[in-house]
């Protein structure tokens, strides 16, 4: 039996699995997944070699956001199971040697929550004050801030004539954390998690909890700047992390939304005083031209490579970052980024190595280690998240874009890309249900699952397993500092990790087409060795003048 060892900085050399249970494994014939079935797959993921779980939101929930919309912070969604499961997934996580991250969603509750519930059409009521009201401007809505799945952020409270702020959906009513007793219940439920025993938090869009209190009309955006990154922030974070966090030794991460290098820095400051880790998704912004999300684009390979660059340079020895692609809001980085047909396994493994050789903490989300793809739905009825939906209705109905646009773009763009099922093996529904899921299964099953990729040595799953040893093995992926050594160069992404006894160099070509590039001079091919690369016949020396094959990845090491 492993167990968990006792290190403060275990993160730092630790790879993390994010797991979205409502399309994880369905342990009975519901169409939706549950903790039982997380827990029947735990062997899966110690195979794989993965040291903690981030759990997405299994709270009470009436799920109009999957469970980003929290109706109680003490109760589990029966959806998903009971208390006494969720303590045997720790305890059964625990005996594996993996620790549990719980997402803690607080800058916002579900209008189901009973403090909004009190709060609604009583001004008067003691919870009144925990959520953000404006008395009506000009007879309307007090300011033009846009909700981020689409149309303004405010509602109206019809008894008291009052509306509300949600950054979100309309029935995820923004906190108001300028209340102290709202701190109060924030440190009171994490500490009950914590209290559990759960290893660490995932903190949901915890930049935009502290809003500018004279709420200004947005002459030249949408809000955001009047609430991300906002003036208590750093404040706030710091309230918690000494309430909580440092007490029980807590790894933190926290998502952090349109936010800077600078705040940044301090959130994942290496004293420790705010957060362990950040999630930053600038570099998942280089398919929205001009920053619009909503088309139909191809990815800027330089804008992205800069982008890696300012964050890596920017955060070594300052804070620290996540390394990520997916995530349940994103689309699959093989079908975004990659070619997820003929060169399906070759760019899922480059795509990979290029994020885990990087300083930071990478995650995993379910189904990438595999390499799955976007499903390709072709009809609006074939979506459930409500962004989705939102803004189909919002583009087709108001906007006049036409219905096949909006669905090729929904298909490039939509969360639900993500959200598919879980491909365990051939059989129905993939493996993950007896019964019809909640979101189709991806048609690709057959060939793309998780008993296929077990099964076959050259799969994406060991090369997942083998970049998540390296970093165990290889101290220069943790602790050197970054160089981009082509940044110029059309379609390699190379850059190189240097620490005082080790170079680490790691070359990927991101396009369909082989090409070529030149290791520095003063590299010494000599010394060096191939440690993983996507393609086979590898050979044993290292030549200064390498030729990439398409999609080709390869780490090189050299040390003394
Ligand atoms: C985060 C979550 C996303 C959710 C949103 C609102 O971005 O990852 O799924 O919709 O916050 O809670």
């Amino acid at each position: 039996m492993t167990t968990i060892k006792n290190d403060a900085n275990w993160w730092k050399t630790a790879t993390i699995y994010q797991i979205y249970p409502k399309s994880f494994c369905d342990s009975g014939s519901k169409g939706t997944g549950d903790i039982k079935g997380i827990i029947s797959k735990l062997d899966y993921l110690k195979l794989l070699g993965i040291d903690a779980i981030w759990l997405t939101p299994v709270y009470q929930s009436p799920m109009i956001d999957n469970g980003y919309d929290i109706s109680d912070y003490y109760a589990i969604n029966p959806q998903f199971g009971s208390m006494a499961d969720f303590d045997e997934l720790l305890a059964q996580a625990h005996q594996r040697g993996i620790r549990i991250i719980m997402d803690i969603v607080v800058n916002h509750t579900s209008t189901e929550h009973h403090w909004f519930q009190s709060a609604l059409g009583d001004k008067s009521s003691p919870y009144r004050d925990y959520y953000i009201w404006k008395d009506p401007v000009d007879g309307g809505i007090p300011n033009n801030w846009q909700s981020k799945f689409g149309g303004s952020a405010w509602e109206l409270d019809q008894q008291t004539g009052q509306y509300f702020l949600h950054l979100f959906a309309k029935e995820q009513a923004d906190l108001n954390w300028e209340n102290p007793k709202v701190r109060q219940e924030v440190k009171d439920v994490i500490s009950f998690w914590a209290e559990k025993g759960v290893d660490g938090f995932r903190l949901d869009v915890i930049n935009l909890i502290s809003k500018q209190q004279d709420f200004p009309n947005d002459d030249i955006g949408d809000g955001r700047r009047f609430y991300t990154d906002g003036p208590r922030v750093h404040e706030f974070l710091q309230e918690i992390s000494s309430a909580v966090f440092q007490k029980y030794g807590s790894v933190t991460v926290g998502e952090m939304s349109s936010t800077t290098l600078e705040h940044c820095q301090q959130y994942s400051s290496l004293d420790n005083k705010e957060l362990s880790m950040v999630f930053n998704f600038h570099h998942l912004k280089v398919d929205y031209p001009n920053g619009e999300k909503w088309t139909k684009a191809p990815f800027d390979f330089q804008q992205l490579k800069q982008i890696f660059n300012h964050w890596q340079t920017g955060l070594n020895g300052k804070g620290w970052g996540a390394l990520f692609w997916c995530n349940h809001d994103q689309p699959r980085v093989v079908s975004r980024l990659g070619d997820d047909k003929q060169y399906r396994v070759e760019s899922a493994k480059m795509l990979a190595a290029s994020v885990h050789m990087m300083q930071g903490t990478p995650y995993i989300y379910q189904g990438e280690e595999i390499g799955m793809t976007n499903p390709g739905y072709q009809s609006i009825e074939q979506y459930r998240d409500v962004e989705s939906t939102n803004m189909y209705d919002i583009m087709v109905n108001q906007q006049g874009v036409s219905h096949e646009d909006m669905i090729a773009i929904l298909a490039q763009k939509s969360r639900d890309n993500s959200r598919t099922p879980m491909q365990w093996n051939n059989e129905a529904f993939a493996g993950f249900s007896q019964a019809q899921p909640w979101l189709e299964v991806a048609e690709n099953y057959p060939q793309v699952n998780a008993d296929k990729a077990v099964a076959d040595p050259n799969s994406v799953f060991y090369f997942y397993q083998r970049l998540i040893q390296l970093r165990k093995e290889i101290e220069v992926i943790t602790t050197g500092d970054y160089q981009d050594l082509y940044p110029e160069h059309n379609s390699v992404f190379g850059y190189k990790r240097q620490s005082e006894s080790q170079v680490l160099i790691c070359l990927n070509n991101y396009y369909g087409k082989e090409t070529e590039c030149l290791l520095p001079s003063e590299f010494d091919v000599s010394k060096a060795k191939y440690v993983l690369g996507n393609y086979a016949d590898l050979t044993e020396s290292v030549s200064q003048h390498q030729v990439l094959r398409p999609y080709e990845t390869r780490i090189i090491l050299l040390q003394d």
